[in-house]
Protein backbone atom coordinates (compact mmCIF):
# COMPACT_ATOMS: atom_id res chain seq x y z
CA UNK A 1 0.00 0.00 0.00
CA UNK A 2 1.10 3.31 -0.85
CA UNK A 3 0.64 6.56 1.16
CA UNK A 4 -1.67 4.30 3.60
CA UNK A 5 -4.49 6.25 1.97
CA UNK A 6 -6.84 3.75 2.23
CA UNK A 7 -6.49 3.20 6.61
CA UNK A 8 -7.83 6.23 7.39
CA UNK A 9 -11.22 6.18 5.66
CA UNK A 10 -14.11 3.63 6.67
CA UNK A 11 -16.35 3.41 9.45
CA UNK A 12 -16.34 1.48 12.70
CA UNK A 13 -12.95 -0.24 14.41
CA UNK A 14 -10.35 -2.67 14.32
CA UNK A 15 -11.24 -5.42 11.56
CA UNK A 16 -15.17 -3.49 10.27
CA UNK A 17 -12.67 -0.39 10.08
CA UNK A 18 -10.11 -2.28 7.82
CA UNK A 19 -12.52 -4.04 5.34
CA UNK A 20 -14.44 -0.67 5.33
CA UNK A 21 -11.66 1.33 4.21
CA UNK A 22 -10.73 -0.93 1.27
CA UNK A 23 -14.19 -2.06 0.01
CA UNK A 24 -16.96 0.02 2.37
CA UNK A 25 -19.76 -2.28 2.54
CA UNK A 26 -20.06 -1.54 6.08
CA UNK A 27 -20.63 2.19 5.26
CA UNK A 28 -23.21 1.03 2.50
CA UNK A 29 -25.35 -0.92 4.93
CA UNK A 30 -25.35 1.81 7.61
CA UNK A 31 -26.24 4.66 4.70
CA UNK A 32 -29.30 2.57 2.98
CA UNK A 33 -30.14 0.66 5.72
CA UNK A 34 -29.79 2.49 9.36
CA UNK A 35 -29.22 5.96 8.60
CA UNK A 36 -31.98 5.87 4.87
CA UNK A 37 -35.06 8.31 5.48
CA UNK A 38 -38.17 6.46 5.21
CA UNK A 39 -41.35 9.04 5.08
CA UNK A 40 -42.41 8.84 8.94
CA UNK A 41 -46.53 7.32 7.98
CA UNK A 42 -45.82 4.37 6.75
CA UNK A 43 -48.63 1.53 7.58
CA UNK A 44 -48.39 -2.14 7.80
CA UNK A 45 -48.52 -2.97 3.82
CA UNK A 46 -44.98 -1.65 3.71
CA UNK A 47 -43.92 -4.53 5.67
CA UNK A 48 -44.25 -6.77 3.01
CA UNK A 49 -41.20 -6.03 1.03
CA UNK A 50 -38.87 -7.24 4.08
CA UNK A 51 -41.23 -10.29 4.36
CA UNK A 52 -40.24 -11.14 0.62
CA UNK A 53 -36.86 -10.85 1.25
CA UNK A 54 -36.74 -13.34 4.03
CA UNK A 55 -39.32 -15.77 2.26
CA UNK A 56 -37.22 -15.70 -0.89
CA UNK A 57 -33.97 -16.63 1.10
CA UNK A 58 -36.18 -19.27 3.55
CA UNK A 59 -37.05 -20.54 -0.36
CA UNK A 60 -33.58 -20.58 -1.55
CA UNK A 61 -31.98 -22.30 2.03
CA UNK A 62 -34.54 -25.52 2.27
CA UNK A 63 -34.73 -25.71 -1.97
CA UNK A 64 -30.81 -26.35 -1.23
CA UNK A 65 -30.90 -29.03 1.31
CA UNK A 66 -34.04 -30.74 -0.27
CA UNK A 67 -31.97 -30.79 -3.51
CA UNK A 68 -29.44 -32.72 -1.57
CA UNK A 69 -31.66 -35.52 -1.02
CA UNK A 70 -34.06 -35.44 -4.16
CA UNK A 71 -33.60 -37.15 -6.86
CA UNK A 72 -34.72 -35.66 -10.58
CA UNK A 73 -35.61 -39.19 -12.36
CA UNK A 74 -38.47 -39.97 -13.17
CA UNK A 75 -37.91 -43.42 -11.87
CA UNK A 76 -36.72 -42.21 -8.52
CA UNK A 77 -38.51 -38.30 -8.18
CA UNK A 78 -41.12 -39.48 -6.19
CA UNK A 79 -40.23 -42.17 -3.84
CA UNK A 80 -37.17 -39.97 -3.03
CA UNK A 81 -39.52 -37.40 -1.77
CA UNK A 82 -41.42 -40.03 -0.02
CA UNK A 83 -38.24 -40.84 1.58
CA UNK A 84 -37.37 -37.21 2.39
CA UNK A 85 -40.49 -37.15 4.66
CA UNK A 86 -39.94 -40.37 6.52
CA UNK A 87 -36.58 -40.87 6.39
CA UNK A 88 -34.45 -38.09 6.41
CA UNK A 89 -33.97 -35.75 9.43
CA UNK A 90 -36.30 -32.75 9.69
CA UNK A 91 -36.74 -33.86 5.42
CA UNK A 92 -40.39 -33.41 6.37
CA UNK A 93 -39.79 -30.16 7.67
CA UNK A 94 -37.68 -29.17 4.84
CA UNK A 95 -40.38 -29.88 2.42
CA UNK A 96 -43.36 -28.66 4.18
CA UNK A 97 -41.62 -25.12 4.54
CA UNK A 98 -40.75 -25.28 1.11
CA UNK A 99 -43.97 -26.19 0.03
CA UNK A 100 -45.90 -23.89 2.13
CA UNK A 101 -43.37 -21.27 1.61
CA UNK A 102 -44.50 -20.85 -1.93
CA UNK A 103 -48.10 -20.06 -1.29
CA UNK A 104 -46.88 -17.74 1.28
CA UNK A 105 -44.64 -16.40 -1.20
CA UNK A 106 -47.17 -15.71 -3.67
CA UNK A 107 -49.62 -14.36 -0.61
CA UNK A 108 -46.64 -11.91 0.59
CA UNK A 109 -46.50 -11.09 -3.67
CA UNK A 110 -50.06 -10.31 -4.49
CA UNK A 111 -50.58 -8.39 -1.33
CA UNK A 112 -47.44 -6.35 -2.13
CA UNK A 113 -48.72 -5.83 -5.28
CA UNK A 114 -52.21 -4.44 -4.85
CA UNK A 115 -49.97 -2.01 -2.12
CA UNK A 116 -48.37 -0.42 -4.94
CA UNK A 117 -51.82 -0.39 -6.81
CA UNK A 118 -54.05 1.04 -4.25
CA UNK A 119 -50.82 3.59 -3.20
CA UNK A 120 -49.80 4.64 -6.68
CA UNK A 121 -46.37 3.35 -5.62
CA UNK A 122 -46.06 2.29 -9.61
CA UNK A 123 -45.93 6.38 -11.05
CA UNK A 124 -42.96 8.30 -11.66
CA UNK A 125 -40.88 8.38 -11.04
CA UNK A 126 -41.06 4.48 -9.58
CA UNK A 127 -42.13 3.06 -13.11
CA UNK A 128 -38.61 1.01 -13.22
CA UNK A 129 -39.19 -0.26 -9.60
CA UNK A 130 -42.32 -1.63 -10.52
CA UNK A 131 -41.56 -2.86 -13.51
CA UNK A 132 -38.42 -4.95 -11.82
CA UNK A 133 -41.12 -6.04 -9.47
CA UNK A 134 -43.17 -7.61 -12.55
CA UNK A 135 -40.13 -9.23 -13.76
CA UNK A 136 -39.93 -10.69 -9.90
CA UNK A 137 -43.36 -12.01 -10.57
CA UNK A 138 -42.67 -14.13 -13.77
CA UNK A 139 -39.92 -15.31 -12.67
CA UNK A 140 -41.27 -16.22 -9.28
CA UNK A 141 -44.01 -18.07 -11.32
CA UNK A 142 -41.46 -19.77 -13.96
CA UNK A 143 -40.10 -21.51 -10.95
CA UNK A 144 -43.31 -22.23 -8.89
CA UNK A 145 -44.54 -24.00 -11.75
CA UNK A 146 -41.03 -25.80 -12.51
CA UNK A 147 -40.88 -26.57 -8.55
CA UNK A 148 -44.38 -28.33 -8.73
CA UNK A 149 -43.44 -30.80 -11.23
CA UNK A 150 -40.11 -31.92 -9.40
CA UNK A 151 -42.47 -34.94 -6.98
CA UNK A 152 -43.54 -36.00 -10.07
CA UNK A 153 -46.88 -36.73 -8.17
CA UNK A 154 -50.19 -36.88 -11.30
CA UNK A 155 -50.80 -33.36 -11.17
CA UNK A 156 -47.04 -32.13 -11.59
CA UNK A 157 -47.23 -34.59 -14.34
CA UNK A 158 -50.57 -33.49 -15.92
CA UNK A 159 -50.23 -29.69 -15.00
CA UNK A 160 -46.53 -29.78 -16.76
CA UNK A 161 -48.10 -31.29 -20.13
CA UNK A 162 -51.09 -29.02 -20.22
CA UNK A 163 -49.05 -25.83 -19.33
CA UNK A 164 -46.10 -26.71 -21.77
CA UNK A 165 -48.83 -28.02 -24.54
CA UNK A 166 -49.88 -24.60 -24.57
CA UNK A 167 -46.82 -22.92 -26.86
CA UNK A 168 -47.76 -25.59 -29.22
CA UNK A 169 -50.58 -22.65 -30.22
CA UNK A 170 -47.83 -20.37 -31.40
CA UNK A 171 -47.98 -20.34 -35.09
CA UNK A 172 -44.84 -22.05 -37.10
CA UNK A 173 -42.72 -22.09 -34.15
CA UNK A 174 -45.28 -23.69 -31.49
CA UNK A 175 -44.45 -27.47 -32.06
CA UNK A 176 -40.36 -26.90 -31.97
CA UNK A 177 -40.41 -25.08 -28.90
CA UNK A 178 -42.67 -27.81 -26.94
CA UNK A 179 -40.37 -30.32 -28.04
CA UNK A 180 -37.26 -28.01 -26.80
CA UNK A 181 -39.16 -27.24 -23.68
CA UNK A 182 -39.82 -31.29 -23.67
CA UNK A 183 -36.26 -32.08 -24.40
CA UNK A 184 -38.55 -35.76 -26.41
CA UNK A 185 -42.12 -36.04 -27.51
CA UNK A 186 -43.51 -36.20 -24.11
CA UNK A 187 -42.89 -34.84 -20.24
CA UNK A 188 -40.59 -37.14 -19.64
CA UNK A 189 -37.18 -37.74 -17.71
CA UNK A 190 -35.45 -34.80 -19.75
CA UNK A 191 -38.57 -32.51 -18.78
CA UNK A 192 -37.82 -33.58 -14.87
CA UNK A 193 -33.95 -32.89 -15.52
CA UNK A 194 -34.07 -29.40 -17.03
CA UNK A 195 -37.21 -28.05 -14.46
CA UNK A 196 -35.00 -28.98 -11.78
CA UNK A 197 -31.80 -26.91 -13.28
CA UNK A 198 -33.96 -24.27 -13.75
CA UNK A 199 -35.80 -24.75 -10.74
CA UNK A 200 -32.05 -24.68 -8.56
CA UNK A 201 -31.05 -21.63 -10.73
CA UNK A 202 -34.13 -19.08 -11.38
CA UNK A 203 -34.18 -18.36 -7.44
CA UNK A 204 -30.79 -16.56 -7.62
CA UNK A 205 -31.83 -14.68 -10.65
CA UNK A 206 -34.63 -13.48 -8.84
CA UNK A 207 -32.48 -12.66 -5.74
CA UNK A 208 -30.06 -10.50 -8.80
CA UNK A 209 -33.56 -8.90 -10.29
CA UNK A 210 -34.55 -8.51 -6.15
CA UNK A 211 -31.11 -5.94 -5.82
CA UNK A 212 -32.00 -3.89 -8.38
CA UNK A 213 -35.24 -3.23 -7.12
CA UNK A 214 -33.84 -2.22 -4.46
CA UNK A 215 -31.67 -0.13 -5.05
CA UNK A 216 -34.46 1.47 -7.66
CA UNK A 217 -36.52 1.77 -4.73
CA UNK A 218 -33.37 3.66 -2.75
CA UNK A 219 -33.14 6.39 -5.78
CA UNK A 220 -36.27 7.19 -5.97
CA UNK A 221 -37.10 6.69 -2.06
CA UNK A 222 -39.97 4.92 -0.80
CA UNK A 223 -43.65 6.16 -1.66
CA UNK A 224 -46.50 6.02 1.42
CA UNK A 225 -49.91 5.86 2.38
CA UNK A 226 -50.34 9.67 1.31
CA UNK A 227 -48.67 9.28 -1.95
CA UNK A 228 -46.88 12.83 -1.59
CA UNK A 229 -43.42 13.47 -1.12
CA UNK A 230 -41.23 13.79 1.62
CA UNK A 231 -40.17 17.62 1.78
CA UNK A 232 -38.09 17.79 4.44
CA UNK A 233 -36.76 15.82 7.86
CA UNK A 234 -40.20 16.59 9.42
CA UNK A 235 -41.53 14.26 7.27
CA UNK A 236 -38.96 11.13 7.80
CA UNK A 237 -37.62 8.59 10.41
CA UNK A 238 -34.51 7.08 10.04
CA UNK A 239 -35.06 3.56 8.82
CA UNK A 240 -33.46 2.17 11.88
CA UNK A 241 -34.12 1.45 14.66
CA UNK A 242 -37.79 2.16 13.69
CA UNK A 243 -38.79 0.26 10.40
CA UNK A 244 -36.20 -2.45 11.39
CA UNK A 245 -38.47 -2.91 14.50
CA UNK A 246 -41.87 -2.65 12.45
CA UNK A 247 -40.83 -4.83 10.16
CA UNK A 248 -39.52 -7.34 12.84
CA UNK A 249 -43.13 -6.94 14.16
CA UNK A 250 -44.57 -8.01 10.79
CA UNK A 251 -42.68 -10.41 10.00
CA UNK A 252 -42.93 -12.23 13.57
CA UNK A 253 -46.58 -12.22 12.53
CA UNK A 254 -46.69 -13.32 9.26
CA UNK A 255 -44.41 -16.50 10.19
CA UNK A 256 -46.51 -17.49 12.76
CA UNK A 257 -49.02 -17.66 10.30
CA UNK A 258 -47.63 -19.15 7.67
CA UNK A 259 -46.04 -22.13 10.90
CA UNK A 260 -49.63 -22.78 11.89
CA UNK A 261 -49.93 -24.14 8.47
CA UNK A 262 -46.97 -25.84 8.34
CA UNK A 263 -47.03 -27.64 11.50
CA UNK A 264 -50.87 -28.25 11.48
CA UNK A 265 -52.55 -27.75 8.15
CA UNK A 266 -49.61 -28.69 6.12
CA UNK A 267 -51.52 -30.19 3.15
CA UNK A 268 -54.09 -27.61 3.22
CA UNK A 269 -53.03 -25.82 -0.01
CA UNK A 270 -51.70 -29.11 -1.61
CA UNK A 271 -53.33 -31.29 -4.28
CA UNK A 272 -54.13 -34.98 -2.61
CA UNK A 273 -54.23 -36.18 -6.58
CA UNK A 274 -50.47 -34.97 -6.49
CA UNK A 275 -49.88 -37.98 -3.87
CA UNK A 276 -50.48 -40.39 -6.13
CA UNK A 277 -47.00 -40.68 -8.78
CA UNK A 278 -47.15 -39.72 -12.25
CA UNK A 279 -49.04 -42.10 -14.58
CA UNK A 280 -48.89 -40.70 -18.31
CA UNK A 281 -51.57 -43.38 -19.20
CA UNK A 282 -54.63 -41.88 -16.43
CA UNK A 283 -55.28 -38.61 -16.86
CA UNK A 284 -56.99 -36.94 -13.70
CA UNK A 285 -61.00 -35.65 -13.92
CA UNK A 286 -59.70 -32.00 -13.30
CA UNK A 287 -56.54 -31.45 -13.50
CA UNK A 288 -56.12 -27.53 -11.94
CA UNK A 289 -52.68 -25.58 -10.98
CA UNK A 290 -51.73 -24.29 -7.77
CA UNK A 291 -54.21 -21.57 -5.95
CA UNK A 292 -52.00 -18.52 -7.51
CA UNK A 293 -52.29 -19.24 -10.97
CA UNK A 294 -55.88 -19.60 -10.76
CA UNK A 295 -57.00 -16.35 -12.42
CA UNK A 296 -54.62 -16.62 -15.32
CA UNK A 297 -55.55 -20.07 -15.74
CA UNK A 298 -59.12 -18.65 -15.91
CA UNK A 299 -58.42 -16.23 -18.11
CA UNK A 300 -56.62 -18.36 -20.62
CA UNK A 301 -59.57 -20.89 -20.32
CA UNK A 302 -62.45 -18.10 -20.69
CA UNK A 303 -60.92 -17.63 -24.21
CA UNK A 304 -62.49 -20.38 -25.75
CA UNK A 305 -63.82 -18.97 -29.66
CA UNK A 306 -62.03 -17.53 -32.27
CA UNK A 307 -61.06 -13.70 -32.75
CA UNK A 308 -60.37 -12.90 -36.21
CA UNK A 309 -57.90 -15.29 -37.47
CA UNK A 310 -56.82 -15.71 -34.05
CA UNK A 311 -57.47 -18.90 -33.07
CA UNK A 312 -59.50 -19.97 -29.75
CA UNK A 313 -56.23 -21.63 -27.84
CA UNK A 314 -54.06 -18.72 -29.45
CA UNK A 315 -55.91 -16.35 -28.25
CA UNK A 316 -56.48 -17.81 -24.50
CA UNK A 317 -52.30 -18.15 -24.61
CA UNK A 318 -52.42 -14.09 -25.41
CA UNK A 319 -54.64 -13.59 -23.11
CA UNK A 320 -52.80 -14.84 -20.01
CA UNK A 321 -49.42 -13.76 -20.96
CA UNK A 322 -51.42 -10.55 -21.67
CA UNK A 323 -52.53 -10.48 -18.51
CA UNK A 324 -49.32 -10.15 -16.82
CA UNK A 325 -47.66 -7.75 -19.45
CA UNK A 326 -50.61 -5.63 -19.34
CA UNK A 327 -48.95 -4.81 -15.05
CA UNK A 328 -45.50 -3.64 -17.01
CA UNK A 329 -47.64 -0.49 -19.12
CA UNK A 330 -49.86 0.70 -15.74
CA UNK A 331 -47.33 3.38 -14.87
CA UNK A 332 -48.46 4.97 -19.24
CA UNK A 333 -52.33 4.22 -18.32
CA UNK A 334 -52.66 5.31 -15.27
CA UNK A 335 -52.33 9.42 -16.18
CA UNK A 336 -53.87 10.35 -12.63
CA UNK A 337 -51.40 13.46 -11.24
CA UNK A 338 -52.73 12.03 -7.79
CA UNK A 339 -50.66 8.98 -6.62
CA UNK A 340 -52.63 7.40 -3.02
CA UNK A 341 -56.33 6.13 -3.44
CA UNK A 342 -56.95 7.83 -0.01
CA UNK A 343 -57.62 11.04 -2.34
CA UNK A 344 -59.12 9.32 -5.35
CA UNK A 345 -62.94 8.73 -4.37
CA UNK A 346 -63.60 7.07 -7.86
CA UNK A 347 -60.38 4.95 -8.01
CA UNK A 348 -60.82 3.70 -4.92
CA UNK A 349 -63.82 1.87 -5.67
CA UNK A 350 -62.58 0.71 -9.17
CA UNK A 351 -59.38 -1.00 -6.95
CA UNK A 352 -61.96 -3.08 -4.58
CA UNK A 353 -64.15 -3.86 -7.63
CA UNK A 354 -60.51 -5.10 -9.39
CA UNK A 355 -59.29 -6.91 -6.44
CA UNK A 356 -63.19 -9.10 -5.75
CA UNK A 357 -63.21 -9.76 -9.32
CA UNK A 358 -59.40 -11.15 -9.42
CA UNK A 359 -60.86 -13.31 -6.38
CA UNK A 360 -63.76 -14.29 -9.10
CA UNK A 361 -61.53 -15.25 -11.54
CA UNK A 362 -59.28 -17.17 -9.27
CA UNK A 363 -62.47 -19.72 -8.44
CA UNK A 364 -63.64 -19.52 -11.83
CA UNK A 365 -60.09 -21.28 -12.57
CA UNK A 366 -60.59 -23.71 -10.17
CA UNK A 367 -63.98 -24.77 -11.33
CA UNK A 368 -64.55 -27.03 -14.07
CA UNK A 369 -66.06 -24.88 -17.03
CA UNK A 370 -69.30 -26.36 -17.60
CA UNK A 371 -70.18 -26.24 -13.89
CA UNK A 372 -73.07 -23.85 -13.00
CA UNK A 373 -72.04 -20.95 -11.26
CA UNK A 374 -75.53 -21.48 -8.78
CA UNK A 375 -77.03 -24.87 -8.17
CA UNK A 376 -80.29 -24.90 -10.11
CA UNK A 377 -79.81 -22.36 -12.64
CA UNK A 378 -78.56 -24.49 -15.12
CA UNK A 379 -77.43 -21.30 -18.01
CA UNK A 380 -75.49 -19.37 -16.24
CA UNK A 381 -72.04 -21.61 -16.09
CA UNK A 382 -68.62 -21.24 -14.81
CA UNK A 383 -67.63 -20.44 -18.31
CA UNK A 384 -69.55 -17.38 -18.16
CA UNK A 385 -68.46 -16.23 -15.15
CA UNK A 386 -65.32 -16.31 -16.73
CA UNK A 387 -66.14 -14.42 -19.78
CA UNK A 388 -67.21 -11.64 -17.74
CA UNK A 389 -64.83 -11.51 -15.41
CA UNK A 390 -61.82 -11.85 -18.01
CA UNK A 391 -63.43 -8.69 -19.63
CA UNK A 392 -63.21 -6.80 -16.51
CA UNK A 393 -59.80 -7.65 -15.98
CA UNK A 394 -58.63 -6.06 -19.07
CA UNK A 395 -61.14 -3.08 -19.52
CA UNK A 396 -60.28 -2.33 -15.80
CA UNK A 397 -56.37 -1.79 -17.17
CA UNK A 398 -57.45 -0.23 -20.84
CA UNK A 399 -60.74 1.78 -19.99
CA UNK A 400 -61.14 2.62 -16.56
CA UNK A 401 -57.69 3.47 -15.55
CA UNK A 402 -57.08 5.70 -18.60
CA UNK A 403 -60.98 7.47 -18.61
CA UNK A 404 -60.51 8.07 -14.67
CA UNK A 405 -57.02 9.82 -15.03
CA UNK A 406 -58.99 11.89 -17.23
CA UNK A 407 -62.23 12.51 -15.43
CA UNK A 408 -61.79 11.86 -11.86
CA UNK A 409 -61.95 15.09 -9.45
CA UNK A 410 -59.14 14.34 -6.77
CA UNK A 411 -59.85 15.27 -3.02
CA UNK A 412 -57.85 17.85 -2.05
CA UNK A 413 -53.87 16.18 -0.91
CA UNK A 414 -52.11 17.65 1.73
CA UNK A 415 -48.74 18.85 1.12
CA UNK A 416 -46.85 17.29 3.55
CA UNK A 417 -46.04 14.05 5.25
CA UNK A 418 -45.81 15.92 9.22
CA UNK A 419 -48.59 18.10 8.28
CA UNK A 420 -51.60 15.41 7.64
CA UNK A 421 -49.68 13.19 10.37
CA UNK A 422 -49.05 15.48 13.11
CA UNK A 423 -51.31 18.31 12.34
CA UNK A 424 -54.72 19.09 11.71
CA UNK A 425 -55.19 15.89 9.02
CA UNK A 426 -55.23 16.86 5.48
CA UNK A 427 -58.60 19.44 6.12
CA UNK A 428 -58.08 22.99 4.28
CA UNK A 429 -55.21 22.54 2.58
CA UNK A 430 -54.94 21.65 -1.23
CA UNK A 431 -51.94 20.72 -3.22
CA UNK A 432 -53.55 18.42 -5.82
CA UNK A 433 -52.23 21.27 -8.61
CA UNK A 434 -48.21 19.12 -7.97
CA UNK A 435 -49.33 16.20 -6.13
CA UNK A 436 -46.02 14.35 -7.51
CA UNK A 437 -43.48 16.85 -7.58
CA UNK A 438 -40.67 14.74 -8.10
CA UNK A 439 -42.20 13.14 -11.15
C1 LIG B 1 -39.21 -11.51 -4.45
C2 LIG B 1 -40.14 -10.60 -4.56
C3 LIG B 1 -40.00 -9.17 -4.07
C4 LIG B 1 -39.19 -8.68 -3.09
C5 LIG B 1 -38.20 -9.44 -2.20
C6 LIG B 1 -39.45 -7.26 -3.01
C7 LIG B 1 -38.82 -6.40 -2.13
C8 LIG B 1 -39.19 -5.10 -1.90
C9 LIG B 1 -38.75 -4.30 -0.80
C10 LIG B 1 -37.77 -4.74 0.30
C11 LIG B 1 -39.37 -3.09 -0.90
C12 LIG B 1 -39.29 -1.93 0.10
C13 LIG B 1 -40.27 -2.19 1.26
C14 LIG B 1 -41.72 -2.10 0.85
O1 LIG B 1 -42.10 -1.08 0.24
O2 LIG B 1 -42.47 -3.05 1.12
C15 LIG B 1 -40.16 -3.10 -2.10
C16 LIG B 1 -40.91 -2.05 -2.60
C17 LIG B 1 -41.64 -2.06 -3.77
N1 LIG B 1 -41.92 -3.17 -4.55
FE1 LIG B 1 -41.16 -5.02 -4.26
N2 LIG B 1 -40.38 -6.91 -3.94
C18 LIG B 1 -40.76 -8.05 -4.60
C19 LIG B 1 -41.70 -8.15 -5.61
C20 LIG B 1 -42.39 -7.07 -6.17
C21 LIG B 1 -43.38 -7.16 -7.23
C22 LIG B 1 -43.83 -8.47 -7.87
C23 LIG B 1 -43.80 -5.87 -7.49
C24 LIG B 1 -44.79 -5.37 -8.52
C25 LIG B 1 -45.16 -5.96 -9.58
C26 LIG B 1 -43.10 -4.98 -6.60
C27 LIG B 1 -43.24 -3.60 -6.57
C28 LIG B 1 -42.71 -2.78 -5.60
C29 LIG B 1 -42.92 -1.35 -5.52
C30 LIG B 1 -43.72 -0.48 -6.49
C31 LIG B 1 -42.25 -0.90 -4.36
C32 LIG B 1 -42.17 0.55 -3.83
C33 LIG B 1 -43.26 0.67 -2.83
C34 LIG B 1 -43.38 2.01 -2.24
O3 LIG B 1 -42.38 2.67 -2.02
O4 LIG B 1 -44.55 2.37 -1.99
N3 LIG B 1 -42.26 -5.73 -5.81
N4 LIG B 1 -40.04 -4.35 -2.68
Amino acid sequence: MSAGTHQSGGMGTGVVKWIDSRLPVFTYLQKEYAEFEAPRNFNWFWNFGAILTFLLVMMIMTGIFLAMQYQPNTALAFDSVERIMRDVNYGWLLRYLHANGATFFFIAIYIHIFRGMYYGSYKAPRELLWMLGVVILLLAMATAFMGYVLPWGQMSFWGATVITNLFSAIPLVGDSIVTLLWGGFSVDNPTLNRFFALHYLLPFLIFGVVILHVIALHVTGSNNPLGVDPKGPQDTLPFHPYYTMKDSVGLAAFVTIMAAFVFFAPNFFGEPENYLEAAPLNTPAHIVPEWYFLPFFAILRSIDFDILFIEAKLGGVIAMFAAIFVLFVLPWLDRSPVRSAKFRPVYKWFFWIFLINAVILGYVGGKPTDAPVFSGVEGFQIIHLGYITTFWYFAHFLIVIPLLGIFERPKPVPKSISEAVLGGGAAGTTATAKPMEKA
